[in-house]
C-alpha cells in the first residue's frame, strides 16, 4: 500500500471547499505523456493554482497506476522545493468498477471517481456506496455521477439525459460521495451540442445547476466533458494532414458562468490532446527528416502550457494556492 499522504497529495475536500466559497473552480486535467504533465505543474505554478491530475483507467494501463503516482510526487516535489506550495490531488478519472478505485487508492492516488451513471439508479447507489465505505477509510474522497452526458461522436449518437436534482440529492445522501459530476449540457469528445435552429449556441442548464444548490447547499459540483476545442488546433491539425470534421466545444464564458455557480471543479482532457497534436503534426511536417522525437515533444510543452494559464484564467483559480500569481514566467 502507498498512502497518498507520504506522496504529498492533498484529497479534494479543502481545494473543493474554497473554491465554493470563493466562486471559482479547480482545473482537472487530463494527461497522457510527461510533456504534458510537466506543462500541467507549469501552468499551475505561474498562476499559483490549485490543481487535480487526471488519470483514467486506460492511462493506468499505460503506465502502471504506481508510476503515475510517482511521476506526479516527483513533478509536485520539484515546485515545493522551490517555494511553490501548490495543492496537488491525483484523481482516478472515470473508474468503471470497485477494483479500478482500490487499485489507484493502493497505489497513491488521493481521490478517485466511480462512474455508474450507465446503471439503473440503485446499482449506482449500491457501487458508489461500496468505493465510499473504502475510500473513506484511508482519507481518499469519492466522486460519483448521476445522469448521462451524450455522447455525439458515436453514430448513431448515444443519447444522454440531464441530471435530475432531487435524484442527484438522494445519491448523495444515499452514498456519501464528496462530489459528484452532472449532466447539464456537456459531453466528452469533439461534439458537445447540437446548435440552436438559429446558429446560436444552446446554454449550459443553469437551472439545474441552481436547483441542485438549493437541495445541497455547498456541496460541490463537477463538470465533464468542459474542452472548449480551439480553432486553431483543429485548423493546424487539419492543414498538416489530419481530417477532423465538424466539431462545437463549450464557449469560455459559459464555463466561466457554471465556475461561479456550483461548478468547483471543471475536467478537461480533449483541449490538451489537440494542442499537443497540432504542435506535433507542424513539427513533422517542417522538419521532415527529424529522427529524434524530442524535436516535437519538447515544443509540445510552452503550447500546453498556454493553454493550460487560459484555462485557468477563465475557471478563476489563479492565486488561490496562497500565494499571487506571477506576473512574468516564473521558470
Ligand atoms: P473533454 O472531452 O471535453 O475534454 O472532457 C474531459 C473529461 O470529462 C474527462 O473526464
Ligand atoms: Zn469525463
Amino acid at each position: 500500500m502507498l498512502s497518498y499522504q507520504s506522496l504529498g497529495f492533498e484529497n479534494t475536500t479543502e481545494i473543493l471547499k474554497n473554491a465554493y466559497r470563493g466562486g471559482y473552480a479547480v482545473p482537472a486535467l487530463n494527461f497522457i505523456s510527461i510533456e504534458q504533465l510537466n506543462s500541467i505543474f507549469d501552468s499551475c505554478a505561474q498562476k499559483r493554482s490549485p490543481v487535480i491530475l487526471l488519470g483514467s483507467p486506460k492511462l493506468c494501463s499505460q503506465f502502471e497506476p504506481r508510476m503515475l503516482a510517482r511521476m506526479a510526487q516527483a513533478g509536485r516535489e520539484r515546485l515545493w522545493e522551490s517555494g511553490i506550495k501548490l495543492p496537488v490531488v491525483l484523481h482516478l478519472d472515470h473508474g468503471l468498477c470497485y477494483d479500478h478505485c482500490v487499485t489507484a487508492i493502493r497505489n497513491g492516488f488521493s481521490s478517485v471517481m466511480i462512474d455508474g451513471s450507465a446503471m439503473p439508479f440503485e446499482e449506482n447507489v449500491a457501487l458508489t456506496r461500496q468505493v465510499v465505505e473504502y475510500a473513506h477509510a484511508y482519507g481518499v474522497t469519492v466522486e460519483g455521477e448521476i445522469g448521462v452526458l451524450e455522447n455525439k461522436h458515436q453514430s448513431p449518437f448515444a443519447p444522454g439525459s440531464y441530471t435530475d436534482p432531487e435524484q442527484a440529492a438522494e445519491f448523495v445522501h444515499k452514498t456519501g460521495v464528496d462530489s459528484l459530476a452532472v449532466s447539464i449540457g456537456t459531453s466528452h469528445g469533439m461534439i458537445k451540442y447540437r446548435p440552436n435552429l438559429d446558429g446560436s449556441y444552446p446554454e449550459l442548464r443553469y437551472d439545474i445547476l441552481d436547483r441542485i444548490s438549493q437541495l445541497l447547499p455547498d456541496f460541490p459540483i463537477v463538470l465533464h466533458g468542459a474542452s472548449c476545442l480551439p480553432y486553431k488546433y483543429i485548423e493546424m491539425i487539419n492543414r498538416y494532414g489530419g481530417k477532423i470534421g465538424h466539431t462545437a466545444g463549450i464557449p469560455d464564458e459559459q464555463l466561466a458562468q457554471a465556475a461561479r455557480m456550483a461548478v468547483c471543479m471543471v475536467n478537461i482532457a480533449s483541449d490538451g490532446w489537440l494542442a499537443a497534436l497540432a504542435i506535433t503534426r507542424k513539427i513533422l511536417a517542417e522538419n521532415p527528416t527529424a529522427i529524434d522525437g524530442r524535436i516535437y515533444s519538447l515544443q509540445v510543452r510552452p503550447e500546453l502550457r498556454e493553454l493550460y494559464c487560459h484555462k485557468i484564467d477563465i475557471l478563476g483559480s489563479a492565486g488561490k494556492a496562497g500565494m499571487p500569481p506571477f506576473e512574468d514566467d516564473y521558470l
